[in-house]
Protein backbone atom coordinates (compact mmCIF):
# COMPACT_ATOMS: atom_id res chain seq x y z
CA UNK A 1 0.00 0.00 0.00
CA UNK A 2 1.61 3.50 -1.25
CA UNK A 3 1.42 6.18 1.43
CA UNK A 4 1.19 9.34 -0.27
CA UNK A 5 3.03 11.52 2.40
CA UNK A 6 6.58 12.91 0.75
CA UNK A 7 5.78 11.03 -2.51
CA UNK A 8 6.16 13.48 -5.44
CA UNK A 9 3.31 14.78 -8.02
CA UNK A 10 3.22 16.55 -10.98
CA UNK A 11 0.07 17.90 -12.70
CA UNK A 12 -0.72 18.56 -16.22
CA UNK A 13 -3.71 20.85 -17.24
CA UNK A 14 -4.76 21.29 -20.96
CA UNK A 15 -7.38 23.86 -22.17
CA UNK A 16 -8.83 27.36 -20.62
CA UNK A 17 -8.82 28.82 -17.01
CA UNK A 18 -11.51 26.87 -15.95
CA UNK A 19 -9.15 24.17 -16.13
CA UNK A 20 -6.15 25.89 -14.55
CA UNK A 21 -8.54 26.73 -11.60
CA UNK A 22 -9.82 23.15 -11.41
CA UNK A 23 -5.73 22.07 -11.26
CA UNK A 24 -5.09 24.34 -8.66
CA UNK A 25 -7.74 22.23 -6.37
CA UNK A 26 -6.33 19.20 -7.62
CA UNK A 27 -3.25 19.96 -6.56
CA UNK A 28 -4.64 21.10 -3.18
CA UNK A 29 -6.28 17.86 -2.60
CA UNK A 30 -2.36 15.86 -3.44
CA UNK A 31 -0.89 18.40 -1.05
CA UNK A 32 -3.55 17.48 1.96
CA UNK A 33 -2.28 13.85 1.33
CA UNK A 34 1.35 15.48 1.93
CA UNK A 35 2.76 15.13 -1.54
CA UNK A 36 5.14 17.91 -2.92
CA UNK A 37 5.41 19.21 -6.33
CA UNK A 38 8.25 17.76 -8.83
CA UNK A 39 8.87 19.79 -12.13
CA UNK A 40 9.51 15.95 -14.53
CA UNK A 41 6.45 14.05 -14.57
CA UNK A 42 8.55 11.23 -15.15
CA UNK A 43 9.88 10.97 -12.04
CA UNK A 44 6.65 11.85 -9.98
CA UNK A 45 4.96 9.20 -7.87
CA UNK A 46 1.64 10.53 -9.30
CA UNK A 47 0.96 11.97 -12.01
CA UNK A 48 -2.45 14.19 -13.13
CA UNK A 49 -3.76 14.81 -16.74
CA UNK A 50 -6.44 17.63 -16.32
CA UNK A 51 -7.58 17.61 -19.97
CA UNK A 52 -9.75 19.50 -22.32
CA UNK A 53 -12.00 18.27 -24.99
CA UNK A 54 -13.39 21.68 -26.68
CA UNK A 55 -10.68 21.24 -29.74
CA UNK A 56 -9.22 18.03 -31.39
CA UNK A 57 -5.77 19.49 -30.72
CA UNK A 58 -6.08 19.46 -27.09
CA UNK A 59 -6.81 15.96 -27.28
CA UNK A 60 -4.67 14.92 -29.47
CA UNK A 61 -1.96 16.48 -27.34
CA UNK A 62 -3.05 15.37 -24.43
CA UNK A 63 -3.41 11.20 -25.90
CA UNK A 64 0.69 11.81 -26.77
CA UNK A 65 1.76 12.96 -23.80
CA UNK A 66 -0.23 10.71 -21.65
CA UNK A 67 1.12 7.78 -24.44
CA UNK A 68 4.56 8.98 -23.45
CA UNK A 69 4.48 7.99 -19.89
CA UNK A 70 4.23 4.42 -20.80
CA UNK A 71 7.79 3.60 -20.70
CA UNK A 72 8.58 5.46 -17.41
CA UNK A 73 5.28 3.17 -15.87
CA UNK A 74 6.74 0.28 -17.64
CA UNK A 75 10.25 0.79 -15.31
CA UNK A 76 8.26 2.15 -12.31
CA UNK A 77 5.47 0.00 -12.01
CA UNK A 78 4.41 1.87 -8.61
CA UNK A 79 3.53 5.54 -10.46
CA UNK A 80 -0.15 5.94 -10.52
CA UNK A 81 -1.55 7.59 -13.56
CA UNK A 82 -4.95 9.96 -13.70
CA UNK A 83 -6.74 11.34 -16.27
CA UNK A 84 -9.68 13.64 -15.67
CA UNK A 85 -11.68 16.45 -16.67
CA UNK A 86 -13.63 16.71 -19.88
CA UNK A 87 -12.01 14.22 -22.23
CA UNK A 88 -13.19 10.88 -20.30
CA UNK A 89 -16.76 12.57 -19.33
CA UNK A 90 -17.22 12.41 -23.11
CA UNK A 91 -19.77 9.57 -24.26
CA UNK A 92 -18.93 9.65 -28.16
CA UNK A 93 -15.10 10.57 -27.18
CA UNK A 94 -12.23 10.03 -29.96
CA UNK A 95 -10.11 8.04 -27.32
CA UNK A 96 -10.87 5.01 -25.52
CA UNK A 97 -8.83 4.99 -22.74
CA UNK A 98 -10.00 1.91 -21.04
CA UNK A 99 -8.42 -0.36 -24.34
CA UNK A 100 -6.08 2.51 -25.27
CA UNK A 101 -4.13 3.31 -22.55
CA UNK A 102 -4.19 -0.04 -20.19
CA UNK A 103 -1.59 1.27 -17.75
CA UNK A 104 -3.34 4.67 -16.79
CA UNK A 105 -4.94 3.53 -13.38
CA UNK A 106 -7.59 6.09 -12.51
CA UNK A 107 -10.13 7.21 -15.06
CA UNK A 108 -12.56 10.33 -13.45
CA UNK A 109 -14.42 13.08 -15.32
CA UNK A 110 -15.83 16.58 -14.63
CA UNK A 111 -18.29 15.49 -11.89
CA UNK A 112 -15.68 13.35 -9.31
CA UNK A 113 -12.76 15.43 -9.33
CA UNK A 114 -13.58 16.29 -5.43
CA UNK A 115 -13.26 12.24 -4.71
CA UNK A 116 -10.02 12.09 -6.46
CA UNK A 117 -8.11 11.42 -2.82
CA UNK A 118 -10.26 8.67 -2.05
CA UNK A 119 -9.34 7.42 -5.10
CA UNK A 120 -6.38 7.32 -4.67
CA UNK A 121 -6.09 5.83 -1.20
CA UNK A 122 -8.22 2.77 -2.70
CA UNK A 123 -5.75 2.15 -5.43
CA UNK A 124 -3.28 2.22 -3.15
CA UNK A 125 -5.06 -0.35 -0.95
CA UNK A 126 -5.68 -2.38 -3.43
CA UNK A 127 -4.09 -2.02 -7.12
CA UNK A 128 -7.21 -2.38 -9.42
CA UNK A 129 -7.86 0.56 -12.25
CA UNK A 130 -10.48 2.92 -11.15
CA UNK A 131 -13.27 3.62 -13.95
CA UNK A 132 -15.86 6.39 -12.14
CA UNK A 133 -17.28 9.09 -14.76
CA UNK A 134 -20.92 10.34 -13.26
CA UNK A 135 -23.56 11.17 -15.59
CA UNK A 136 -24.73 13.82 -13.06
CA UNK A 137 -22.70 16.94 -10.80
CA UNK A 138 -22.73 15.66 -7.03
CA UNK A 139 -24.56 18.45 -4.85
CA UNK A 140 -21.60 18.85 -2.14
CA UNK A 141 -19.04 18.86 -4.85
CA UNK A 142 -17.08 21.96 -3.70
CA UNK A 143 -13.34 21.86 -2.83
CA UNK A 144 -11.94 24.47 -0.01
CA UNK A 145 -8.66 23.35 0.04
CA UNK A 146 -7.01 25.03 -3.53
CA UNK A 147 -3.24 25.26 -3.87
CA UNK A 148 -3.09 28.90 -6.16
CA UNK A 149 0.32 29.38 -7.48
CA UNK A 150 -0.13 33.08 -8.87
CA UNK A 151 0.06 35.09 -6.23
CA UNK A 152 -1.36 38.21 -7.85
CA UNK A 153 -4.89 36.59 -9.36
CA UNK A 154 -6.78 34.37 -8.11
CA UNK A 155 -10.07 32.59 -9.63
CA UNK A 156 -12.94 31.69 -8.40
CA UNK A 157 -15.66 29.60 -9.51
CA UNK A 158 -19.53 31.52 -9.53
CA UNK A 159 -21.28 28.98 -11.70
CA UNK A 160 -20.40 25.80 -13.44
CA UNK A 161 -22.06 24.02 -16.43
CA UNK A 162 -23.63 25.41 -19.14
CA UNK A 163 -27.29 25.67 -20.94
CA UNK A 164 -26.64 27.50 -23.78
CA UNK A 165 -25.42 24.57 -26.88
CA UNK A 166 -24.10 26.56 -29.20
CA UNK A 167 -23.91 24.09 -32.21
CA UNK A 168 -20.17 23.19 -32.26
CA UNK A 169 -19.26 23.26 -28.44
CA UNK A 170 -19.29 20.19 -26.36
CA UNK A 171 -19.52 21.94 -22.78
CA UNK A 172 -22.63 21.57 -21.85
CA UNK A 173 -22.53 17.91 -22.56
CA UNK A 174 -19.48 17.18 -20.34
CA UNK A 175 -20.09 19.84 -17.61
CA UNK A 176 -24.02 19.79 -16.96
CA UNK A 177 -26.64 21.86 -16.78
CA UNK A 178 -25.80 25.75 -14.96
CA UNK A 179 -25.35 25.57 -11.26
CA UNK A 180 -24.75 28.62 -9.54
CA UNK A 181 -22.95 28.77 -6.07
CA UNK A 182 -24.49 29.92 -2.93
CA UNK A 183 -23.44 33.79 -2.74
CA UNK A 184 -22.19 33.11 0.70
CA UNK A 185 -19.54 31.13 -0.28
CA UNK A 186 -18.77 32.98 -2.98
CA UNK A 187 -18.05 36.09 -0.98
CA UNK A 188 -16.74 34.12 1.68
CA UNK A 189 -13.64 32.95 -0.66
CA UNK A 190 -13.48 36.51 -2.36
CA UNK A 191 -13.06 38.16 1.06
CA UNK A 192 -9.90 35.26 2.33
CA UNK A 193 -8.60 35.77 -1.19
CA UNK A 194 -8.35 39.91 -0.67
CA UNK A 195 -6.93 39.22 2.97
CA UNK A 196 -4.22 37.22 1.61
CA UNK A 197 -3.45 39.78 -0.46
CA UNK A 198 -4.42 38.63 -4.27
CA UNK A 199 -5.45 41.91 -6.28
CA UNK A 200 -7.04 40.41 -8.86
CA UNK A 201 -9.84 38.37 -8.71
CA UNK A 202 -11.75 36.45 -11.93
CA UNK A 203 -15.00 35.37 -11.02
CA UNK A 204 -15.00 32.29 -13.32
CA UNK A 205 -17.82 30.48 -15.42
CA UNK A 206 -18.71 29.22 -18.62
CA UNK A 207 -21.52 31.92 -18.84
CA UNK A 208 -21.09 34.35 -15.64
CA UNK A 209 -24.06 36.44 -16.80
CA UNK A 210 -26.36 33.29 -16.19
CA UNK A 211 -25.62 33.83 -12.52
CA UNK A 212 -28.17 33.15 -10.05
CA UNK A 213 -31.08 32.27 -12.69
CA UNK A 214 -31.30 28.76 -10.64
CA UNK A 215 -31.28 29.92 -7.11
CA UNK A 216 -34.19 31.65 -7.36
CA UNK A 217 -33.88 34.20 -5.12
CA UNK A 218 -33.60 37.38 -6.93
CA UNK A 219 -29.91 37.37 -6.81
CA UNK A 220 -28.05 38.31 -11.01
CA UNK A 221 -24.71 38.55 -12.21
CA UNK A 222 -25.24 42.19 -11.67
CA UNK A 223 -25.75 42.22 -8.49
CA UNK A 224 -23.18 39.79 -7.58
CA UNK A 225 -20.74 42.04 -9.31
CA UNK A 226 -21.90 44.87 -7.40
CA UNK A 227 -22.21 42.90 -3.79
CA UNK A 228 -18.79 41.78 -4.01
CA UNK A 229 -17.35 45.36 -5.05
CA UNK A 230 -18.54 46.37 -1.68
CA UNK A 231 -15.48 43.97 0.17
CA UNK A 232 -12.94 46.36 1.71
CA UNK A 233 -9.24 45.88 0.63
CA UNK A 234 -7.35 46.55 -2.62
CA UNK A 235 -8.47 44.78 -5.17
CA UNK A 236 -10.17 44.32 -8.68
CA UNK A 237 -12.85 42.04 -9.71
CA UNK A 238 -12.59 40.30 -13.44
CA UNK A 239 -15.05 37.96 -14.62
CA UNK A 240 -15.01 35.43 -17.97
CA UNK A 241 -16.20 34.02 -19.70
CA UNK A 242 -19.73 36.59 -20.91
CA UNK A 243 -22.25 35.71 -23.82
CA UNK A 244 -24.01 38.55 -25.51
CA UNK A 245 -27.34 37.39 -25.12
CA UNK A 246 -26.80 38.02 -21.07
CA UNK A 247 -24.50 39.99 -20.48
CA UNK A 248 -26.33 43.55 -20.33
CA UNK A 249 -26.65 47.12 -19.39
CA UNK A 250 -26.94 46.28 -15.59
CA UNK A 251 -23.50 44.78 -15.56
CA UNK A 252 -22.11 47.99 -17.56
CA UNK A 253 -23.90 49.82 -15.39
CA UNK A 254 -21.67 48.58 -12.53
CA UNK A 255 -18.56 48.30 -14.31
CA UNK A 256 -18.62 51.93 -15.09
CA UNK A 257 -19.81 52.94 -11.11
CA UNK A 258 -17.35 50.73 -8.83
CA UNK A 259 -14.10 51.06 -8.90
CA UNK A 260 -13.15 47.85 -7.81
CA UNK A 261 -14.45 46.40 -11.42
CA UNK A 262 -11.60 46.02 -13.92
CA UNK A 263 -11.92 48.03 -16.97
CA UNK A 264 -11.91 44.60 -19.64
CA UNK A 265 -14.20 42.31 -21.04
CA UNK A 266 -14.05 39.25 -22.68
CA UNK A 267 -17.02 38.97 -24.68
CA UNK A 268 -16.96 36.29 -27.05
CA UNK A 269 -18.49 37.24 -30.64
CA UNK A 270 -17.81 33.57 -32.73
CA UNK A 271 -18.37 35.15 -36.49
CA UNK A 272 -18.91 38.40 -38.07
CA UNK A 273 -21.95 36.85 -39.93
CA UNK A 274 -25.18 36.81 -38.30
CA UNK A 275 -26.34 33.61 -41.00
CA UNK A 276 -23.70 31.68 -39.09
CA UNK A 277 -24.21 33.14 -35.55
CA UNK A 278 -28.01 31.86 -36.41
CA UNK A 279 -26.45 28.18 -37.47
CA UNK A 280 -23.91 28.18 -34.63
CA UNK A 281 -27.35 28.93 -32.00
CA UNK A 282 -25.54 31.98 -30.68
CA UNK A 283 -29.23 33.97 -30.19
CA UNK A 284 -27.89 36.98 -31.06
CA UNK A 285 -26.99 39.54 -34.44
CA UNK A 286 -23.96 41.33 -35.39
CA UNK A 287 -26.49 44.51 -34.75
CA UNK A 288 -27.21 43.70 -31.38
CA UNK A 289 -23.32 43.06 -30.33
CA UNK A 290 -22.55 46.12 -31.66
CA UNK A 291 -24.79 47.87 -29.49
CA UNK A 292 -23.14 46.23 -26.89
CA UNK A 293 -19.82 46.56 -27.48
CA UNK A 294 -20.99 50.39 -28.09
CA UNK A 295 -22.67 50.82 -24.69
CA UNK A 296 -19.92 49.24 -22.94
CA UNK A 297 -16.98 51.63 -24.96
CA UNK A 298 -18.88 55.29 -24.06
CA UNK A 299 -19.97 53.94 -20.54
CA UNK A 300 -16.86 52.43 -19.54
CA UNK A 301 -14.11 54.33 -20.06
CA UNK A 302 -10.70 53.13 -21.68
CA UNK A 303 -12.06 49.43 -21.50
CA UNK A 304 -9.93 46.65 -22.80
CA UNK A 305 -12.24 44.55 -24.92
CA UNK A 306 -11.49 40.83 -25.85
CA UNK A 307 -13.28 38.02 -27.79
CA UNK A 308 -12.95 34.40 -29.35
CA UNK A 309 -13.29 33.40 -33.04
CA UNK A 310 -14.14 30.31 -34.84
CA UNK A 311 -12.44 30.03 -38.35
CA UNK A 312 -14.23 27.62 -40.77
CA UNK A 313 -17.67 26.83 -39.10
CA UNK A 314 -19.46 24.73 -41.63
CA UNK A 315 -20.78 26.17 -44.66
CA UNK A 316 -18.53 29.65 -43.80
CA UNK A 317 -18.13 31.21 -47.01
CA UNK A 318 -15.23 33.86 -48.13
CA UNK A 319 -17.99 36.75 -47.51
CA UNK A 320 -18.93 35.02 -44.16
CA UNK A 321 -15.09 35.23 -43.21
CA UNK A 322 -14.77 38.69 -44.57
CA UNK A 323 -17.57 39.74 -41.97
CA UNK A 324 -15.14 38.55 -39.59
CA UNK A 325 -12.67 40.50 -40.28
CA UNK A 326 -14.57 43.62 -41.24
CA UNK A 327 -16.08 43.20 -37.50
CA UNK A 328 -12.26 43.22 -35.98
CA UNK A 329 -11.60 46.15 -37.90
CA UNK A 330 -14.64 48.00 -36.22
CA UNK A 331 -14.53 46.90 -32.51
CA UNK A 332 -10.60 47.29 -32.42
CA UNK A 333 -10.07 44.77 -29.78
CA UNK A 334 -7.57 44.50 -27.96
CA UNK A 335 -7.51 40.52 -27.77
CA UNK A 336 -8.47 38.10 -30.31
CA UNK A 337 -8.65 34.55 -29.36
CA UNK A 338 -9.03 32.84 -32.88
CA UNK A 339 -9.35 28.89 -33.09
CA UNK A 340 -10.26 26.72 -36.53
CA UNK A 341 -14.00 25.12 -35.90
CA UNK A 342 -12.70 21.59 -35.06
CA UNK A 343 -15.44 19.00 -35.33
CA UNK A 344 -17.06 17.25 -32.26
CA UNK A 345 -18.90 13.96 -32.24
CA UNK A 346 -22.03 14.69 -30.84
CA UNK A 347 -22.44 18.23 -31.64
CA UNK A 348 -25.11 19.15 -34.16
CA UNK A 349 -22.59 21.10 -36.21
CA UNK A 350 -20.33 18.05 -36.51
CA UNK A 351 -23.23 16.36 -39.22
CA UNK A 352 -24.01 20.18 -40.63
CA UNK A 353 -23.13 19.65 -44.68
CA UNK A 354 -20.73 21.63 -46.29
CA UNK A 355 -17.66 21.39 -43.90
CA UNK A 356 -14.92 23.37 -44.66
CA UNK A 357 -11.48 21.84 -45.41
CA UNK A 358 -8.43 22.20 -43.53
CA UNK A 359 -6.58 24.22 -45.80
CA UNK A 360 -8.92 26.72 -46.01
CA UNK A 361 -9.33 27.31 -42.13
CA UNK A 362 -5.44 27.34 -41.95
CA UNK A 363 -5.67 30.44 -44.54
CA UNK A 364 -8.58 31.79 -42.77
CA UNK A 365 -6.85 31.79 -39.16
CA UNK A 366 -3.86 32.78 -40.44
CA UNK A 367 -5.63 36.20 -42.59
CA UNK A 368 -7.08 37.08 -39.27
CA UNK A 369 -4.03 36.24 -37.04
CA UNK A 370 -2.03 38.78 -39.51
CA UNK A 371 -4.93 41.47 -39.66
CA UNK A 372 -5.61 41.95 -35.81
CA UNK A 373 -1.73 41.96 -35.59
CA UNK A 374 -1.97 45.21 -37.81
CA UNK A 375 -4.75 46.55 -35.38
CA UNK A 376 -3.18 45.49 -32.20
CA UNK A 377 -0.34 47.92 -33.21
CA UNK A 378 -2.72 50.82 -34.25
CA UNK A 379 -4.17 50.30 -30.68
CA UNK A 380 -0.67 51.25 -29.19
CA UNK A 381 -1.24 54.61 -30.74
CA UNK A 382 -4.21 54.85 -29.60
CA UNK A 383 -3.13 54.26 -25.63
CA UNK A 384 -0.74 57.33 -26.07
CA UNK A 385 -2.01 59.95 -23.43
CA UNK A 386 -4.54 58.33 -21.97
CA UNK A 387 -4.61 57.44 -18.12
CA UNK A 388 -4.82 53.97 -16.86
CA UNK A 389 -5.40 52.75 -13.47
CA UNK A 390 -2.88 49.71 -13.45
CA UNK A 391 -1.08 47.42 -10.88
CA UNK A 392 2.53 48.30 -10.73
CA UNK A 393 4.92 45.77 -10.64
CA UNK A 394 8.29 45.10 -11.40
CA UNK A 395 9.31 42.35 -13.80
CA UNK A 396 12.83 41.17 -13.84
CA UNK A 397 14.00 44.23 -12.47
CA UNK A 398 11.89 46.73 -14.64
CA UNK A 399 8.97 48.83 -13.72
CA UNK A 400 5.88 49.07 -15.30
CA UNK A 401 1.81 49.36 -15.08
CA UNK A 402 0.11 46.32 -15.80
CA UNK A 403 -3.51 47.59 -17.17
CA UNK A 404 -6.58 45.80 -16.30
CA UNK A 405 -6.86 44.79 -19.62
CA UNK A 406 -3.51 43.31 -19.30
CA UNK A 407 -1.27 45.62 -21.46
CA UNK A 408 2.55 46.87 -20.02
CA UNK A 409 3.31 50.20 -19.39
CA UNK A 410 7.24 51.02 -18.36
CA UNK A 411 7.79 53.36 -15.93
CA UNK A 412 10.63 55.31 -14.63
CA UNK A 413 12.30 52.97 -12.48
CA UNK A 414 12.26 55.25 -9.22
CA UNK A 415 8.30 54.24 -9.32
CA UNK A 416 9.04 50.92 -7.95
CA UNK A 417 8.30 51.76 -4.44
CA UNK A 418 4.30 51.49 -5.55
CA UNK A 419 4.93 48.18 -6.43
CA UNK A 420 2.15 45.93 -5.80
CA UNK A 421 -0.44 48.98 -5.30
CA UNK A 422 -2.69 50.10 -7.68
CA UNK A 423 -2.13 53.74 -9.12
CA UNK A 424 -2.65 56.17 -12.53
CA UNK A 425 -0.79 55.45 -14.88
CA UNK A 426 -0.48 58.16 -18.32
CA UNK A 427 1.06 56.76 -21.26
CA UNK A 428 3.29 59.36 -22.69
CA UNK A 429 4.55 57.13 -25.35
CA UNK A 430 5.76 54.01 -27.37
CA UNK A 431 9.05 52.63 -27.30
CA UNK A 432 10.82 49.57 -29.01
CA UNK A 433 6.95 48.77 -29.68
CA UNK A 434 6.12 49.11 -25.84
CA UNK A 435 3.90 52.48 -24.28
CA UNK A 436 5.55 53.94 -21.58
CA UNK A 437 4.37 56.62 -18.71
CA UNK A 438 4.53 57.80 -15.57
CA UNK A 439 2.41 57.59 -12.41
CA UNK A 440 0.14 60.52 -12.26
N1 LIG B 1 -14.06 24.35 -32.51
C1 LIG B 1 -13.31 25.48 -32.39
N2 LIG B 1 -13.41 26.32 -31.37
C2 LIG B 1 -14.32 26.03 -30.40
N3 LIG B 1 -14.65 26.68 -29.28
C3 LIG B 1 -15.60 25.98 -28.64
N4 LIG B 1 -15.90 24.88 -29.34
C4 LIG B 1 -15.12 24.88 -30.45
C5 LIG B 1 -14.99 24.03 -31.56
N5 LIG B 1 -15.70 22.91 -31.70
C6 LIG B 1 -14.05 27.98 -28.91
C7 LIG B 1 -15.10 29.08 -28.83
C8 LIG B 1 -15.20 29.31 -27.33
C9 LIG B 1 -13.81 29.01 -26.88
C10 LIG B 1 -13.65 28.74 -25.42
O1 LIG B 1 -13.46 27.87 -27.62
O2 LIG B 1 -14.60 30.23 -29.48
O3 LIG B 1 -15.60 30.64 -27.01
FE1 LIG C 1 -19.89 26.30 -25.28
FE2 LIG C 1 -21.68 28.12 -26.09
FE3 LIG C 1 -21.73 27.20 -23.54
FE4 LIG C 1 -19.73 28.81 -24.34
S1 LIG C 1 -21.93 29.37 -24.22
S2 LIG C 1 -19.54 26.90 -23.14
S3 LIG C 1 -19.44 28.17 -26.46
S4 LIG C 1 -22.15 26.00 -25.39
Amino acid sequence: MMNYKDKKYHVVTYGCQMNVHESEKITGILQSLGMTSIDKPELADVVVFNTCCIREGAEDRAFSNISALKKYKAKNPEMVIVVCGCMPQQKQGKYDFKTKLPFVDIVIGTHNINMLGSYLQQISENRSRIFEILEQPVDSCEITNVVRDDKINAYVNIIYGCNKFCTYCIVPYVRGRERSRAYEDIEAEVKELVNKGYRYITLLGQNVNSYGKDLNNGMDFATLLSKLSQIEGEFKLKFMTSHPIDFNKNVIKVMKQQPKVAKCLHLPVQSGNDEILFKMNRHYTIKHYYSLIKTTKRQVKNVSLSTDIIVGFPNESEQAFEDTIKLLKKVKFDQVFAFMYSKRTGTPACTFPDQIEESVKNRRLNKLLREQKFINKHLLNYCVGKTYNCLIIVKNGVTMGLTDGGREIYLPNDSGVMENHFANVKVEGIRNHKLSGVIK
